[in-house]
C-alpha cells in the first residue's frame, strides 16, 4: 500500500522539515510549521517551460536587441518613479506592507487610473467584497467602466475570467487569500502561496498583462509566506509608513527592470494617497524654530535628499534609572550617541531622562544622522536652540570624531534648495566638496567642538535667540 508522504513547510520561511518541530531550525519562529502534501510542486503548467520568445540556442550578446515594448504608466507618478517608468507588461510586481498602510488604496488608484485612460483592467479582491471596493472607489472619487472588480479566491476560476476579459493589467489582492485546486493545505500556507503566485506568473508571461500581487507582512517585517515568492516576482516592493502619521514610503527591495534606489513618497488623507514631489517641504511644515532641542538633518532615500527634523527632549529623572525612548531612531543607536556625547563632550547627560523623536512619523535607518541627533540632545540639555537656518549632518564615531557621510553635495544642495545657509558637515569632507550653493559649510572634527560652536552660535545669531 502506498504510503502518503506528507512534509512541514515554515509559514515564515518557507523552510522545509521532514517531521513536525515546534520550532523552525532555519529562522527560529515557534509553531510555525504547518504539514502539507510532498510533491505539490510538480508539474505546474506555464512555469519552468520556456517564456515564449526564448530559443535555448546561444546568441551573441551584442546582436540581441533589447525588449522595446513600451512600459505601462500606472498615472501614479511617485510608483512610476519606484518601477522605474512603469510596469513592464507581462511582469509581475509584490506589493507588501502592513495591514492598514494603504495597499488597496494604492491598488485601487492604480487600477482606477489604468481604466480611465482605456485599458482593460482586473481587480481580484479574495479579502473585501465587490461592495466594499465600489464604497472605496466612491471615496477616491474614481469609478471608471472599464475596470471589472472581481471577488473571488479560486485561482481557477480568476484565470477562466482574465482569459475572457483580456485585461492590460491584473491586481490579486492578497496572494494569502488565493488558493488553487491542485494543492490540498489551506490559503495562505507556503503551498498555497506558492502555487497560486507560480499560476498567476504563468499567465501574466503567457497574455502579457502586468500583474501585482498584494501580500501581507509579519510584524517582523518579512513578507508573511515564504521566500519563494520573492524570486518568483520580477519587482518587490515595500510600502512602509506609521498608521498615525499621514506620510507613506515605497521602495523597491528587487527590481528586474530598474534601479532599486529610487523612493515614492505619499500622503494618506480622505481622499486616497496623494503623491508628494516635495517631500523636505512637508516635513518642514509644521516646524517651530526657535525651540530648543530641534534640527534639521538631509537624510538620503534611495537618492533623494528630504530634510527631517530630528528632536530631543532632556528632562531630569524622578526614578533612580533614567528613561530614554526614542521614536524614529533606534534604541541602539540613540543610546550609543549619548554616551558619547556624555563622554566626549561637556553636556551632562547621566541622570537624565532622554525621549528622542523623528518629526512627521519618520523612520531614520541612516547614521548621517548622528551629529543632528547629538546637536539636537545638545540643545534641549543647554536650553540653546539651534539656530533656523542650521542644518546638520555626519557619522558620529565611538571617540566623538564627526564622519563622513556618502553624497553630502545632495545633501546640502537640498538644504540650499530650502533656504538653509549653513550646514555642519564633517571636518574632512569640506575640501572634496566645494559648494555650489549659497550654503555655506561648517567644517566640524568631533562632538565636543559641535557643542562649542552651538554654545558660541548664537553669540552671533542673537536676534534668532528669542530668550
Ligand atoms: P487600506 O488600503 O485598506 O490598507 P491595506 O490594504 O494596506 O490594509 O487602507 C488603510 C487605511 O487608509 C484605512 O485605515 C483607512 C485609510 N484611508 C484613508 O485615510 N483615506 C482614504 O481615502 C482611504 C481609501 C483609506
Ligand atoms: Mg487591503
Amino acid at each position: 500500500m502506498a504510503k502518503r508522504r506528507s512534509i512541514y513547510a515554515c509559514s515564515e520561511c518557507g523552510a522545509q522539515q521532514p517531521r513536525w518541530l515546534g520550532r523552525c531550525p532555519d529562522c527560529g519562529a515557534w509553531d510555525s510549521l504547518v504539514e502539507e502534501p510532498l510533491g505539490g510542486t510538480a508539474a505546474i503548467p506555464g512555469v519552468g517551460e520556456p517564456v515564449s520568445g526564448l530559443s535555448g540556442d546561444p546568441m551573441s550578446l551584442a546582436q540581441i536587441q533589447p525588449d522595446a515594448s513600451p512600459r505601462l504608466q500606472t498615472g501614479e507618478p511617485e510608483l512610476d518613479r519606484v518601477l522605474g517608468g512603469g510596469l513592464i507588461p507581462g511582469s509581475v510586481t509584490l506589493l507588501g506592507g502592513e495591514p492598514g498602510v494603504g495597499k488597496s488604496t494604492l491598488a485601487l488608484q492604480v487600477c482606477a487610473r489604468l481604466a480611465e485612460s482605456g485599458r482593460p483592467v482586473l481587480y481580484v479582491t479574495g479579502e473585501e467584497s465587490a461592495e466594499q471596493i465600489r464604497l472605496r472607489a466612491d471615496r477616491l472619487g474614481a469609478v471608471p467602466g472599464g475596470l471589472q472588480v472581481m471577488s473571488e479566491t479560486s485561482v481557477e476560476r480568476i484565470l477562466a475570467q482574465w482569459a475572457s476579459i483580456g485585461p492590460d493589467f491584473v491586481l490579486i489582492d492578497s496572494i494569502q487569500t488565493m488558493r488553487c485546486e491542485r494543492v490540498e493545505s489551506a490559503a495562505g500556507s507556503v503551498a498555497q502561496v506558492r502555487e497560486s503566485a507560480a499560476l498567476l506568473a504563468a499567465a501574466a508571461k503567457s497574455q502579457g498583462a502586468a500583474v501585482v500581487l498584494v501580500g501581507h507582512v509579519t510584524k517582523e517585517g518579512s513578507l508573511a509566506g515564504p521566500r519563494v515568492l520573492e524570486h518568483l516576482v520580477d519587482v518587490v516592493l515595500g510600502f512602509e509608513g506609521d498608521r498615525q502619521h499621514a506620510f507613506r514610503l515605497l521602495r523597491a527591495s528587487k527590481n528586474r527592470f530598474g534601479s532599486t534606489q529610487e523612493v515614492g513618497v505619499f500622503t494618506m488623507g480622505a481622499s486616497g494617497l496623494e503623491p508628494v514631489g516635495n517631500p523636505s517641504e512637508l516635513f518642514l511644515s509644521e516646524r517651530s524654530s526657535g525651540s530648543p532641542g530641534s534640527c534639521i538633518v538631509p537624510v538620503l532615500e534611495g537618492t533623494r535628499p528630504m530634510l527631517v527634523e530630528v528632536q530631543a527632549l532632556i528632562a531630569s529623572s524622578t526614578y533612580g534609572v533614567p528613561r530614554r525612548t526614542c521614536m524614529g531612531i533606534e534604541d541602539g543607536r540613540a543610546a550609543l550617541l549619548l554616551a558619547v556625547l556624555d563622554r566626549r563632550s561637556d553636556v551632562d547627560l547621566l541622570s537624565r531622562d532622554v525621549y528622542v523623536n523623528v518629526a512627521g512619523g519618520v523612520r531614520i535607518g541612516e547614521t548621517a544622522a548622528d551629529l543632528a541627533l547629538c546637536l539636537a540632545i545638545a540643545s534641549s540639555r543647554l536650553d540653546i536652540p539651534i539656530p533656523p537656518d542650521v542644518a546638520a549632518c555626519g557619522e558620529v564615531g565611538l571617540g566623538g570624531e564627526v564622519r563622513r557621510v556618502a553624497r553630502l553635495d545632495l545633501r546640502v544642495a537640498e538644504a540650499a534648495r530650502l533656504g538653509f545657509s549653513r550646514v555642519l558637515v564633517p571636518h574632512g569632507a569640506t575640501e572634496s566638496a566645494p559648494s555650489p550653493h549659497k550654503c555655506e559649510h561648517i567644517p566640524i572634527i568631533n562632538v565636543a567642538e559641535a557643542v562649542t560652536w552651538l554654545r558660541t552660535s548664537t553669540a552671533g545669531h542673537g536676534h534668532e535667540n528669542r530668550r
